[in-house]
């Protein structure tokens, strides 16, 4: 099968030839139509994600979306022509979603693929929906609650902008301004111009009692202090780069949390709902080629994001 893999941590991704997986016991086998690209994909490329073992060559990539090929013994939640999206990075066995063909556990990160949806579409979900999810949830988000988005723009915040105001949440959003009108669209009551640089003052300035909570996507250790500034007293703050002391922000009586996505086939269901049910929208900004994503693939990871890439197979 053709892949994108990599021979080493830090090592440029190439298109190769590599050997079509066969699904174990309770494993389908799928062929996969589009990947996506998540921040993540590079992270774990460069060696930068601690801990993990891969076998190599590793075929890049997490996220994806096509139709069960063959399954294995003992599966029974699915069969060969089922389409479905989800997950499927499996690096120990070098195996991820920028490939003709991954496999994934019947019980695994996977579900059907929503009514409608077409594989480019429905790749660009899981992780970056899953991890909003995980966001609302982490925070307790309620109705009429204000809420600031910092890194909106990109995937994970495109979607947290859309579950939050369709929590009935009153919410902000980070914006440059190419990308005002889309988060409004997206359902933002405001935004916030980052690229005039203080965002926290920003927000003070505008809300001098505090906002209710903070989800930040992008904003580093040394200076997510700064935006939990911009919290009323009990207000929460969720990171998803981690980049929270919990323990000093609770002496400040506030509530951080590090968020970690759960991708299982229930957020996803829950997901696949939504977008059938027209509440939640993926915007896919590119579609890439597999044989070109070696080529472009560091220019994606330093791209102004908004929307999400995703590699056609
Ligand atoms: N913990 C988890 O489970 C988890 C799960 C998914 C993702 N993540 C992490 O979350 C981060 C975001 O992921 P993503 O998929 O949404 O990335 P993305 O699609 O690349 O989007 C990032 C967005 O952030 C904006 N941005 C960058 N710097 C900013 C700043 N200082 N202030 C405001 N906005 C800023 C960018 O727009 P401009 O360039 O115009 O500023 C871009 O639209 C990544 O680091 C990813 O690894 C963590």
């Amino acid at each position: 099968m053709r892949a994108i893999a990599i021979s080493a941590f830090g090592a440029r991704p190439e298109l190769v030839e590599l050997p079509e997986p066969t699904p174990g016991p309770g494993e389908l086998l799928v062929r996969l139509r589009a990947a996506a690209y998540n921040p993540i994909d590079t992270k774990i490329a460069s060696g930068a994600v601690k801990g993990l073992q891969p076998r190599f060559p590793l075929v890049m990539g997490q996220d994806g979306a096509g139709v069960v090929e063959a399954v294995g013994d003992e599966v029974t939640a699915y069969r060969p022509g089922d389409e479905v999206y989800g997950r499927f990075a499996d690096p120990a066995r070098g195996l991820g979603s920028y490939a003709e063909y991954a496999v994934v556990a019947q019980d695994g990160p996977v579900a059907r693929t929503p009514k409608g949806l077409l594989p480019a579409q429905a790749a660009a979900v899981p992780t970056a929906s899953a991890t909003a999810c995980a966001l609302l949830d982490a925070a307790g988000l309620a109705e009429g609650q204000t809420v600031l988005i910092v890194g909106a723009t990109g995937g994970v915040g495109q979607a947290a902008a859309q579950l939050a105001a369709l929590r009935r949440a009153y919410v902000i959003a980070t914006a440059a301004p190419d990308a005002e009108e889309l988060m409004r669209e997206l359902g933002a009551n405001e935004t916030v111009d980052h690229t005039k640089g203080d965002v926290p003052g920003q927000v003070r300035a505008a809300w001098p009692d505090g906002v209710d909570a903070v989800f930040d996507l992008v904003t580093p250790s040394g200076e997510v202090d700064a935006m939990a500034g911009v919290l009323r007293p009990g207000g929460v703050i969720c990171s998803v780069v981690h980049a929270l002391d919990p323990d000093a922000l609770a002496r400040r009586g506030l509530r951080g949390v590090n968020v970690i996505n759960r991708v299982a086939p229930d957020v996803l269901t829950r997901l696949a709902e939504l977008i059938d049910g027209g509440e939640l929208r993926v915007r896919v900004e590119s579609l890439v080629p597999l044989e070109r994503a070696p080529a472009v693939l560091g220019d994606i990871a330093a791209s102004h994001a908004r929307g999400k890439t995703v590699i056609t197979i």
